[in-house]
Formats: C-alpha cells, sequence, structure tokens
C-alpha cells in the first residue's frame, strides 16, 4: 500500500466473510488462514443504505480475538458511516471504506479514519460515475469499485463497470497516486481476469472462493499469477 509505483502494486485476494457459514464464522476465518492469505473483507450492512443487515462491529471485534494477523479489509455499507469509525477502529479493523454516495462529512470522515492510524477507502456503486471520487483521492489508500449493487453476496458481476477501473487506473498513473483499486461483487474464475487486465489490484470475491473446489488455483488467479 506504501509503494509509490501503482504498477508494481502486488495483487491481493481478499475473501468476503459474508458468504462463509454465519453460524461459524471462525471457521471462514480459518479457511482464509489456512490459505496464507493476507486480507479478508468484512461485510457491514445497516438495512439502510442498503437493503440488508449483515453484523457490526462487535462480531469484528470477535473475529479480531481469533486473529492478530489478518488485514481486515472492513467495508461500510452505511448511511451515516460518520457515526461508526471509532467503533470499527476500535474493533480492529486495518482498512475502513466508506461510499460515497450518502449525505455525511466524507473527508472529515476519511480523514479520522486515517487519525485513527487506519487506512481510509472510498466506494462506489456501479452508477455511480468515477468523477465522484476526484475530491477524495488524494486522501484514500484505496478505491472500491462495486461490480454488482451492494446489499448481497452471489450476484452476477456487471461488465460496465470495467470501463471505470480503467479510468481510474490511468488517474492512477497520471497523479502518481498509490491507492489501491479494489473490485467487489461477482468476482470469479472468469471474471477477477477482465478486473485485473482493466488495472485492479484488488480482488473480492465471497462465493467463488468459499466454493471453490480447487482454492489455491482460485488464489494464484485473483493474484495474477
Ligand atoms: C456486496 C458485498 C460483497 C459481497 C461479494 O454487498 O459488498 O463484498 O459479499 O460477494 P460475492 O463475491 O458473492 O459477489
Ligand atoms: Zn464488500
Amino acid at each position: 500500500m506504501n509503494d509509490r509505483n501503482s504498477r508494481a502494486l502486488k495483487k491481493i485476494l481478499s475473501p468476503s466473510i459474508l458468504a462463509a457459514d454465519h453460524a461459524a464464522l471462525a471457521d471462514g476465518l480459518k479457511i482464509v488462514q489456512d490459505n496464507a492469505l493476507e486480507w479478508i473483507h468484512l461485510d457491514i450492512m445497516d438495512g439502510n443504505f442498503v437493503p440488508n443487515i449483515s453484523f457490526g462491529p462487535g462480531v469484528v471485534k470477535a473475529l479480531r480475538s481469533r486473529d492478530d494477523k489478518l488485514f481486515f479489509d472492513t467495508h461500510l455499507m452505511l448511511a451515516r458511516p460518520d457515526k461508526y469509525i471509532e467503533k470499527f477502529a476500535e474493533s480492529g479493523a486495518d482498512l475502513i471504506t466508506v461510499h460515497v454516495e450518502p449525505d455525511y462529512p466524507i473527508t472529515e470522515t476519511l480523514c479520522r479514519i486515517r487519525e485513527l492510524g487506519k487506512k481510509a477507502g472510498i466506494s462506489l456503486n456501479p452508477d455511480t460515475p468515477a468523477e465522484a471520487l476526484l475530491p477524495y483521492l488524494d486522501i484514500v489508500d484505496l478505491v472500491l469499485v462495486m461490480s454488482v449493487f451492494p446489499g448481497f453476496g452471489g450476484q452476477k458481476f456487471i461488465a460496465d463497470v470495467l470501463p471505470k477501473i480503467e479510468k481510474l487506473a490511468q488517474w492512477r498513473t497520471e497523479r502518481g497516486g498509490n491507492w489501491r483499486i479494489e473490485v467487489d461483487g461477482g468476482v470469479d474464475s472468469t471474471t477477477a481476469p477482465l478486473c485485473l487486465a482493466a488495472g485492479a489490484d484488488t480482488l473480492v470475491a465471497g462465493t467463488a472462493f468459499f466454493k471453490a473446489p480447487d482454492k489455491p488455483a482460485f488464489i494464484r488467479l485473483c493474484q495474477g499469477e
């Protein structure tokens, strides 16, 4: 994440625990640990910004108590994420990503995340133009491009977002930025290579990861190997 040369950014797979068995989340965590992955994606939904409710900071803290090494990639799908930054920071999140669509003080929220010593991310829905992120690109560590409308796992990848990934990758090169470009939703063995070719370096996969019959092969594919 601190690499100045964005083209050299290591490719990362961040499995979404949303697709694991919620009655046994620690088992899902163990699957990620056993596959020697560095990141795990935690989807937080409020039933307001998105039409679904997942889990909150208490669950993040409980997962953190079982693992002190994984990078907790925390995706807040909340109408008022600014009200919960401290909670998620205390719970053990390493990266806190907030959406650009809701009405709240976005710049202050991103700065607060960094003040708390965490990485800051900004996300956008499939129908939000890349230009909406322009005011924030100098104060984030990661841009999260949604390739489905957030709220549920297991949806079909929206290929219309690929030009948006290309545009962000081009802006990053032009500006000498070092933020990661992460893609989330419907990433599988067919769509992962399309995301990487468009310029993404970080892929979220829930369903495809937890259901992959050959996880090492799926991981290598997502890591561009
Ligand atoms: C959707 C979530 C995604 C989701 C991805 O609202 O942000 O992270 O869990 O799941 P799959 O990989 O199944 O599309
Ligand atoms: Zn997500």
